[in-house]
């Protein structure tokens, strides 16, 4: 029995921002964020809408593509840092907005989150536990990014993508999962109030401390060195080589860091890595599923084709997991 994906969707907010908007904002051009980020726009909601509003379109989609009905999910998993609040879980919230009854929970490994999230869907479908699991990404970024913060706030936008996963005798299946953490570095890429250390106060909002604070050239080093190494890992787990590999579908931070893959890989980024953060920014959880989403739709990945998932976030988090499509 082989674990496969049977269905995926995306969801992205109408609203666009590109980087001239943001040169209104804070100092800073549209050169400086395309040549360091590769960023040109972002997607960013409007009013009161949440994570689970977007991840609901997005799985409405996969749901569709499967050719399955809200009923025959068994259950969610949602991996968001912006949940709708902090309980219930906003897995709950996307069920009832699909109108069904079912468990699930919300998986906090910052942009990891869809890794992670698939290598427990994984366990869950091989135990037998369930035989159709929902596995979102979904952030609404633009309400934890601190709109005064040019260090932060050209990097990130919304967006929401979806995966089911299905246990079946197809000859798809997850090949290897290599996961990765170190809490050590929690202070290079966070959110420091909101939490039970320290509750929202007055002193809090002032002090801005419930947007994003990252140190970003820590943080693209380590991305760059543990995303190539997860890589490494998981092709070695696998028993793979490198020539196997149809597509990498990198966590879309940083135009820089998906090049250092491609180099290790040794190929051109265009022939085998995945990319569109030009048109998203850095969604977090959501990245990975919208870019397996429109690879899939673009016809560069079909069914029996080596594809590697790969991401890197805050905690630090990061993992990698090979998969035949
Ligand atoms: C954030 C990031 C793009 C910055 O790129 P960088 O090449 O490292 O740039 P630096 O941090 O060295 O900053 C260079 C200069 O640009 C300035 N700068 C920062 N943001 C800027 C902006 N939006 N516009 C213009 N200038 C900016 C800095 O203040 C700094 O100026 P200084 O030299 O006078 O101090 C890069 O570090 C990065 O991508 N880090 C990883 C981020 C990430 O992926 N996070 C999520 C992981 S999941």
């Amino acid at each position: 029995m082989g674990i496969r994906i049977i269905g995926t969707g995306k969801y992205v907010p109408p609203k666009v921002l590109t980087n001239h908007d943001l040169e209104k904002m804070v100092e800073t051009n549209d050169e400086w964020i395309r040549s360091r980020t590769g960023i040109i726009e972002r997607r960013i909601v409007e009013g009161d809408i949440a994570a689970s509003d977007l991840a609901t379109e997005a799985s409405k989609i996969a749901i569709e593509k499967a050719g399955l009905k809200p009923e025959d999910i068994d259950a969610i998993i949602c991996a968001t840092i912006t949940p709708d609040m902090v309980f219930p879980a906003t897995a709950y919230l996307i069920a009832d907005k699909l109108g069904i009854k079912r468990p699930g929970f919300d998986l906090n490994a910052a942009c990891s989150g869809f890794v992670y999230s698939s290598a427990l869907a994984y366990s869950m479908l091989k135990t037998g536990i369930f035989k159709n699991i929902l596995v979102i990404g979904s952030e609404v970024l633009s309400k934890i990014v601190d709109w005064q913060d040019r260090n932060t706030c050209v990097l990130f936008g919304d967006g929401a993508g979806a995966a089911i996963y299905t246990i079946d005798n197809s000859e798809s299946d997850i090949l290897a999962i290599e996961l990765g953490g170190d809490g050590g570095c929690a202070d290079l890429l966070y959110m420091p109030a909101g939490g039970s250390k320290m509750p929202a106060s007055e002193e809090t909002v002032k002090n801005r401390l419930h947007f994003i604070k990252m140190n970003g050239r820590e943080t693209f080093k380590m991305a760059v060195r543990m995303m190539t190494e997860s890589v490494e890992k998981v092709i070695q787990k696998a028993n793979i080589k490198k020539e196997d590999i149809k597509l990498v579908i990198p966590h879309q931070a940083n135009i820089r860091i998906i090049d250092a893959i491609a180099e290790y890989l040794g190929v051109r980024r265009e022939e085998k890595v995945f990319v569109n953060l030009d048109k998203y920014g850095n969604t977090s959880a959501a990245s990975i599923p919208i870019a397996l989403d429109e690879a899939i739709s673009q016809g560069k990945i079909n069914r029996g084709d080596i594809v590697i998932l790969v991401a890197f976030g805050g905690g630090f988090s990061w993992g990698a997991i090979a998969l035949r499509y």
